[in-house]
């Protein structure tokens, strides 16, 4: 390890001779912040804290291959040195396919809307950028198999010299801008499609696209969310999936917008279409409701912690309903995180109140206020009963009052079949301390045909990416939702354009990445290990998954919440994923209350292993 540290010193005084000599020429420049995914789909954010000391940025072609001796050389350099490769001109498997060929094992960042590269000034193929990670100053910028390459490779002993410079003379075939785009008749529309849903006055937006004057005093700021891609609101990773309402900005748009902020948002000449547009959010987006529920008024205080509230509404109506809509209004957005809202035959007793909804209705959180059960289900709601709701309230720095209202929409005659909802959770899990990369995964297997409609990942501050993958009963898999750059406060439902069929014995199996290192900034606490709890400075793997069975109908149900809980619970529990939990490995508690005697009862088949009907059995408390 001598060896490292030697160069970290090392790496240290090229950084800073740089800076000299660009501080002798000209100003040292700041790298501005972005993120960018790879061609694996895995995020990047050039400001995500790490130990290396410096951030080498290269440009990259799939057409004309970087010398792999060249980077080999640089890759020595790790950890102290981040090498990042940028490709601006190619498609994510065109880049995939390089990267397999050319044996390139670093990530290679597809900036797909071509606007980080020509930030940074590149326009051939190795093309670097150096940043110093203390300040995110650029200290050099040139040629990657030059000057820089051979002060970095020049170790005594620890790395040979590599001789000469990285292809170069390839050069990017990047857009020439020569014409802004006018903002009244380009730049308006663009908002408008893309951000204006929640920008405007009475919307989610923190500010209201409401004229010219806003939008150019935010610019820097556009800018800069639309680069670490917070706006707009959507995390999925466009090369897998296609979604209903994706919010996803198109490159073309994101090119348009960018350029003409850098080109200094000018204003043009024809008159402001924002001033004439004025838009107010209507009441109720989806129309009158059928039935208006208000959920009883909460006080929240200025600071602190608030326990998630359970409450519930008697359902005021003398008649069986099927919901095909709902919206819920947050009476202030401030301080409402979240509402998951369903339905129940009785009052939950206090002490379930927690337990996740046996008749689910639909979650809200910022992004999220209406939901349309998907054509030809609903959900299901009978005479009498109660709403019940679990309500995640932030203090934002006053004390404040919120009385939520909901709208439900019913269907005039019963939908074909039930919208049912499963979560795939793990209440065991457990995030070491001082960890960045901690995975969870749990799995549900469909135990009849069924057909998925839509997913929601859901973990907190530590949560950094989400996975949902199939696997099918043949051995094949597939990934149907990725969420590489997990942002806690959005909640997004997930919603396919063609709903997955998947055949008896389909698992899903949802995965989190967790960062409990202190180079998350979100992170609360690195030195806690941290178990699973609602609060957000606890942690969840809870993946939510709507479908239904295709088996069923909407007037012969078939569903079993019995059966569902123990899928669920194999699911959290089968380390070894084999379908059955061997003794080892149930919970402390339940093995020695078995012990080896009542084991035989359980176990009724004598395989060593109980499957979902003797668990089924065993929680059903035969
Ligand atoms: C679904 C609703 C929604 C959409 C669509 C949306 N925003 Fe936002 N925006 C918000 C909310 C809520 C916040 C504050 C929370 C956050 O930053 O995540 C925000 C924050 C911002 C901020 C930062 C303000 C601050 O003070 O930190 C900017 C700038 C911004 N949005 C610009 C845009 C742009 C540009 C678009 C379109 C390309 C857009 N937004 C689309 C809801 C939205």
């Amino acid at each position: 390890m001598i060896y490292r540290v030697v160069f970290a010193c090392r790496l240290r005084a090229v950084l800073f001779a740089a800076m000299l000599i660009s501080a002798a020429g000209m100003a040292a420049e700041r790298a501005d912040n972005f993120v960018l995914l790879d061609h694996a789909g895995s995020a990047h954010e050039l400001y995500y804290g790490d130990s290396a000391a410096a951030v080498l940025l290269v440009a990259h072609s799939s057409s004309c291959p970087l010398d792999t001796e060249v980077l080999q050389t640089l890759k020595n350099v790790q950890p102290e040195l981040k090498i990042l490769l940028i490709n601006s001109t190619d498609s994510r498997a065109e880049i995939a396919r390089a990267a397999a060929q050319d044996g390139i094992d670093l990530p290679i960042l597809h900036d797909h809307a071509q606007i980080i590269a020509p930030s940074l000034g590149f326009d051939q193929v190795g093309d670097a950028v150096l940043v110093d990670t203390s300040g995110w100053q650029i200290s050099y910028q040139g040629d990657v198999g030059s000057a820089l390459l051979n002060e970095l490779v020049a170790q005594p002993g620890a790395i040979t010299s590599v001789q000469g410079p990285a292809p170069v003379g390839c050069r990017l075939n990047l857009p020439v801008n020569e014409q802004v785009a006018d903002y009244a008749s380009e730049i308006v529309p663009i908002l408008q499609n893309n951000c204006m849903a929640c920008h405007v006055e009475g919307g989610i937006g923190p500010w209201a696209m409401s004229e010219y004057a806003m939008i150019q005093g935010f610019a820097p700021m556009i800018r800069e969310v639309v680069r670490v891609k917070r706006m707009p609101p959507w995390h999925a990773d466009p090369a897998v999936g296609h979604w209903q309402h994706s919010a996803a900005m198109s490159d073309n748009d994101t090119q348009t917008l960018i350029n003409w902020i850098e080109a200094g948002a000018p204003r043009g000449t024809a008159d402001d279409p924002l001033l004439a547009e004025r838009q107010q959010t209507p009441q109720w987006p989806l129309g009158e409701p059928d039935l208006m529920l208000e959920i009883p008024t909460f006080d929240i205080p200025a600071t602190g912690v608030v326990d998630y509230q359970f409450p519930v509404v008697a359902n005021p109506l003398d008649r069986d309903v099927w919901v095909e809509a709902a919206t819920i209004v947050p009476g202030d957005t401030r301080v409402v995180h979240h509402v998951l809202m369903g339905s129940a035959e009785q009052a939950p007793a206090e002490s379930d109140r927690e337990s996740v909804f046996q008749n689910y209705i639909m979650g809200y959180a910022p992004g999220n206020e209406s939901a349309h059960m998907p054509a030809g289900t609903g959900v299901f709601v009978p005479v009498g009963g109660v709403y019940q709701f679990q309500m995640h309230y932030t203090p934002v720095g006053v004390a404040t009052t919120d009385t939520t209202r909901v709208a439900l929409y019913f269907a005039d005659e019963p939908p074909a079949n039930f919208l049912r909802q499963q979560v795939v959770l793990n209440p065991r899990l457990k995030i070491p301390a001082n960890t960045a990369d901690h995975v969870e995964t749990a799995y549900f297997e469909f135990w009849e045909d069924a057909t998925i409609y839509s997913l929601v990942p859901h973990s907190h501050y530590r949560g950094t990416a989400s996975t949902f993958v199939l696997e099918y009963p043949d051995g094949s898999s597939e990934t149907i939702l990725s969420v590489p750059n997990y942002d806690f406060n959005w909640q997004r439902t997930y919603s396919f354009v063609e709903p997955k069929a998947v055949p008896q014995g389909t698992r899903i199996v949802h995965s989190t990445v967790y960062d409990n290192s202190s180079a998350n900034p979100a992170n609360p606490d690195p030195e806690r290990e941290v178990p699973w709890g609602l609060q957000s400075h606890d942690e969840m793997l809870y993946g939510s998954v709507s479908f239904s069975w295709d088996k069923e109908r909407s007037d012969a149900p078939i569903h079993s919440n019995l059966t569902a809980g123990s899928a669920q619970f194999i699911g959290f529990m089968d380390k070894d994923k084999d379908g059955k939990l061997a003794k080892t490995e149930l919970p402390d508690g339940l093995r020695k209350r078995l012990g080896w005697f009542k084991w035989w009862f359980v176990d009724t088949n004598f395989d060593g292993g109980l499957d979902l009907a003797e668990i089924e059995e065993m929680f059903s408390g035969n």
